[in-house]
């Protein structure tokens, strides 16, 4: 099954910019805040973004307002129950991301994957609380987001992989840092994969699941 629908969870510096890069790449997005302020403001900012790849001619009119279209802000975490990837991007606190997965865990369907952004925390310890360990994994993406091309996949020692790809996560535990136009990482039976950016000035990820 190819991924089309991504969550993502905080629309702060990185939550925002995955949000972007993600719509920009044609996925529907949903991306949740822990109230109306705090989303608007990272909406705004998203928007902002957007505007200035119009004013500087790397975008049109007409693509920017049909990339905000497949953007939907939430604050309600049940929004994520159709969801075939979520990445979580809020605050880098242990507890939090771990109450943040088990109730992820209790919304998202089986086969969706949960991914952390968390630069330093351990990707096990989040995907212990959840009874889908081997659909856990880190997807760090680096800042600014837009600009970025590097994404790093993370597997840990529950994540399963199978298929075409393994070399590329081949180590267990390990982060591995790989181009975009050469990761594609099977979890399972899910697959992540992030195509070669269309935009020079613009990370284009491209997930699927199969
Ligand atoms: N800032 C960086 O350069 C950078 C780079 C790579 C990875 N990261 C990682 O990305 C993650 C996010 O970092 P950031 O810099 O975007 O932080 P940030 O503080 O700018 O944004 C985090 C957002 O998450 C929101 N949030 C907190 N709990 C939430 C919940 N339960 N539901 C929805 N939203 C919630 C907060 O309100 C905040 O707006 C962290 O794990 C961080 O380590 C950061």
């Amino acid at each position: 099954m190819e991924v089309k629908k991504i969550g993502v969870v905080g629309c702060g510096l990185m939550g925002r910019g995955i949000v972007e890069v993600s719509a920009k790449a044609g996925y529907d997005v949903t991306v949740s805040e822990i109230n109306q302020e705090l989303l608007d403001k990272g909406m705004n900012a998203i928007k902002s973004s957007l505007a200035k790849a119009v004013e500087k001619g790397r975008s049109t009119e007409d693509e920017k307002n049909a990339i905000l279209k497949r953007i939907k802000g939430t604050t309600n975490t049940q929004d994520f129950k159709d969801r075939d990837l979520v990445v979580e991007a809020a605050i880098e606190n242990i507890e939090l991301k771990k109450k943040i997965f088990k109730e992820l865990d209790g919304i998202c369907p089986p086969e969706t994957i949960l991914a952390s952004n968390t630069s330093c925390l351990s990707v096990i310890d989040i995907a212990s609380v959840t009874k889908r360990q081997p659909k856990v994994m880190g997807v760090h993406f680096f800042n600014p987001v837009p600009v970025m091309k590097l994404v790093e996949l993370v597997r840990t020692i529950t994540t399963v992989v199978t298929g075409h790809s393994k070399g590329s996560v081949s180590r267990q535990n390990e982060r591995h840092a790989l181009a975009p136009s050469m990761l594609a990482a099977s979890y399972n039976s899910a697959s992540i994969f992030f195509s070669p950016a269309t935009n020079k000035n613009m990370a284009s990820p491209k997930f699927f699941q199969t």
